[in-house]
């Protein structure tokens, strides 16, 4: 079992005033109460890692941080987008990498997807790429074809240095934000299925995590049925209160395997 790893993608949610009091909060728990086994990630807003940062550093909290997206261009005329160099300079070391959002509504196809994940360990930053099928694709029983495809497409011909920088999210688009976990089961077998098409692609033992309506009270049976290496949380990461639940649950899971 790899070193569990939480994400909480916080969306476009909380200013960085909001941004900052969750930090803090964050670093009071963790300060009386540790999470040994456990990697924990905030990804704010863009507008928010700067002061995100500045508390992780001064305050030393055990967190790092992430972004949410990065352009696939490393600087130049592209209004409104951030590149991962800059991103890298504010102290991000993780990026999202394909969120079915951007996938949904921001038009990222595939070869996007792809380009972007290899901007993002060419300066060797981890990539958290995000895969999953959406509704109709589950009713007709295509998962793990769409799946293959899309990892496929994202991770196919990378080389040796990029695959250790890579870190996949499996996010049934049908689970997220709707409070419609993916059963243990259904976590469990599209789990055994993308390590085995990333072990056909070179990246063997690599990290693979579950999003999709994660709170505290399902996380302890989708960590240990459902056999993933973690979470990445959306609503409930905007509490310190359930992101660090999630967190102790992956961490006690960790503890009792070992
Ligand atoms: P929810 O946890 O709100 O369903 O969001 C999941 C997600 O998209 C995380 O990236």
């Amino acid at each position: 079992m790899n070193r569990p790893l939480v994400i909480g993608n916080w969306k476009m949610n909380l200013d960085y005033v909001e941004a900052v009091h969750l930090v803090q909060q964050i670093g009071v728990v963790l300060r009386n109460k540790p999470l040994e086994h456990v990697d924990l990630v905030v990804v704010p807003p863009f507008v928010d890692i700067r002061s995100v940062t500045s508390v992780v550093e001064s305050e030393r909290v055990s967190i790092t941080v992430g972004a949410q997206h990065a352009s696939v261009h490393e600087a130049g005329a592209h209004t409104g987008e951030v590149s991962v160099p800059m991103l890298q300079r504010l102290g991000v070391s993780w990026i999202l990498v394909g969120h079915s959002e951007r996938r949904a509504m921001y038009a990222m196809t595939d070869e996007v997807v792809a380009q972007t994940l290899r901007t993002v360990t060419r300066f060797g930053l981890t990539a958290v790429l995000c895969v999953g099928e959406e509704l109709s694709v589950r009713e007709s029983g295509d998962q793990d074809d769409f799946v293959t495809a899309q990892l496929h497409a994202a991770l196919g011909g990378l080389d040796e240095a990029s695959r250790g920088l890579v870190t996949i999210a499996y996010e049934p688009v049908w689970a997220i934000g709707t409070g419609l976990t993916a059963s243990t089961g259904q976590v469990r077998e599209m789990t055994e299925h993308i390590r085995t098409v990333a072990a056909s692609l070179s990246l063997d033992g690599v990290r693979v995590l579950y999003g999709g309506s994660v709170n505290a009270e399902n996380a302890a049976a989708l960590m240990s049925e459902g056999r993933v290496d973690g979470f990445l949380v959306g609503g409930a990461s905007l509490k310190a209160e359930s992101f660090l639940a999630i967190g102790q649950a992956a961490n006690d899971c960790y503890d009792g395997k070992r």
